[in-house]
């Protein structure tokens, strides 16, 4: 990880709000990967960080990537992808993605009966199964509930697979992809538990994709056995699409305070808030915060519990609550960790706020996303 010298050179060199991502953890979390998940064919779910640096890395140590929209698809051509490094993925595909999937050659995700009449001919599909299971995480990143927007129902796979293949499509396969930032290795086993139920009815398959999901914190080996051992079932090639576990932690929001308040709370006032990170207020994720402000012995035992606000014009703009921190000063630089995965991806102009800059340490600084200017943002506007 980057030293706290390192971030606040950054901050003063690059200014703030600052995206700051450290290549040496970006190769770490692959490797880590690759250890468990061996002889597994990886797209990395770029939704989480679409930064084409970042995609051109990936792309050069060999890893596909998973695309939910034209925009993604785009980007994976932009970086050299290949046809058979795509996933095309989504509930709701429109026109333009099935035929620029179609002219790539890329491998299509059905998610409903409907996309067999959509789909271009001769199209390389996955079937993805919602298995109907409860899993520990937010609501709003479980998508492997039986009410969810997502996927076949179990029961009615079996018949879409063999319409797909009726149709002369090349059905080779099952999908399944739980929901994000799950801990608990147990609700991967349920859910490859239920995929395993289907093997009487669909027979072997080439292709099992188990999706991603995985939180930072995630036993990966144990998903990762399980994950085999459901690919063995169907005598499948295993597939897996991470996002988060690729880059969360490779990625710091450094921010600066720009001063003090108390109310019933003691509040923290930053540069950044929602518009920069807005995981805690849509999800109640919890980002742990560094501060980087040097004090004496004395200064750092002053310490208190604050909440940190953001700039915007919103109640619930607090990136992080009651959190214990030796007494700030304005002007003074903090850190919020893990913030790499759908941070700057999440990022927006609410406010008329241009989004951050974003800089890669690899032996020296890279900007890979300028700072947006009041401009860029009012580009597209008459
Ligand atoms: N595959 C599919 C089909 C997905 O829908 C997703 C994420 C992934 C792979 C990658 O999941 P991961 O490994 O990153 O958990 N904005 C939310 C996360 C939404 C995830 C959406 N789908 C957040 O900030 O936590």
């Amino acid at each position: 990880m980057l030293t706290d010298a390192q971030l606040l050179a950054a901050a003063a060199r690059f200014g703030t709000p600052l995206y700051v991502y450290d290549a040496a953890e970006l190769d770490a979390a692959l490797a880590r990967v690759r250890t468990a998940f061996t002889d597994t064919r990886l797209f990395y779910a770029m939704k989480a960080n679409p930064n084409l640096t970042l995609l051109a890395r990936m792309r050069a140590a060999g890893v596909g990537f998973e695309c939910v929209s034209a925009g993604e698809l785009a980007r994976a051509v932009k970086v050299g992808a290949g046809g058979s490094d795509i996933l095309v993925n989504g509930p709701a595909k429109s026109d333009e993605e099935y035929a620029e999937g179609a002219r790539l050659g890329a491998t299509f995700i059905v998610d409903r009966a409907e996309e067999v009449g959509l789909l271009p001919p001769r199209s390389r599909v996955l079937v993805r199964v919602n298995p109907a299971l409860e899993v520990s995480t937010h609501d709003h990143l479980a998508t492997g509930a039986g009410g969810s927007k997502f996927g076949v129902p179990l029961g009615g796979v079996p018949a879409v697979l063999n319409a797909l293949r009726a149709a002369g499509h090349d059905g080779r396969g099952l999908h399944v992809h739980i929901g994000s930032a799950i801990r608990d290795a147990t609700d991967f086993a349920a859910a490859f538990a239920r995929l395993s139920e289907l093997r009487p009815a669909v027979g072997e398959l080439e292709v099992l994709d188990v999706g991603g999901g995985w939180s930072l914190d995630a036993d990966l080996d144990g998903i990762a056995d399980q994950a085999r051992r459901a690919a063995q079932v169907f005598g499948a090639q295993l597939w897996a699409e991470p996002g988060r576990y690729l880059v969360a932690g490779a990625g710091v929001l450094l921010s600066q305070v720009v001063g003090l308040k108390a109310t019933a709370h003691e509040f923290v006032l930053l540069d950044a808030g929602m518009t920069e990170l807005i995981r805690p207020m849509l999800y109640g994720a919890v980002h742990p915060v560094l501060p980087l402000w040097p004090r004496s012995e004395a200064a750092l035992h002053n310490t208190g519990t604050y909440d940190l606000a953001g700039p915007a014009c919103e109640s619930g703009d607090v990136l992080a609550r009651e959190v214990p921190l030796p007494r700030p000063q304005r002007g003074d630089v903090l850190a919020l960790l893990e913030a790499g995965a759908y941070g700057a991806a999440m990022s927006s102009n609410y406010l008329t706020r241009p989004r951050p800059a974003e800089v890669l340490w690899d032996g020296e600084w890279r900007v890979i996303r300028q700072r947006e200017s009041v401009e860029t943002i009012w580009a597209a506007e008459t």
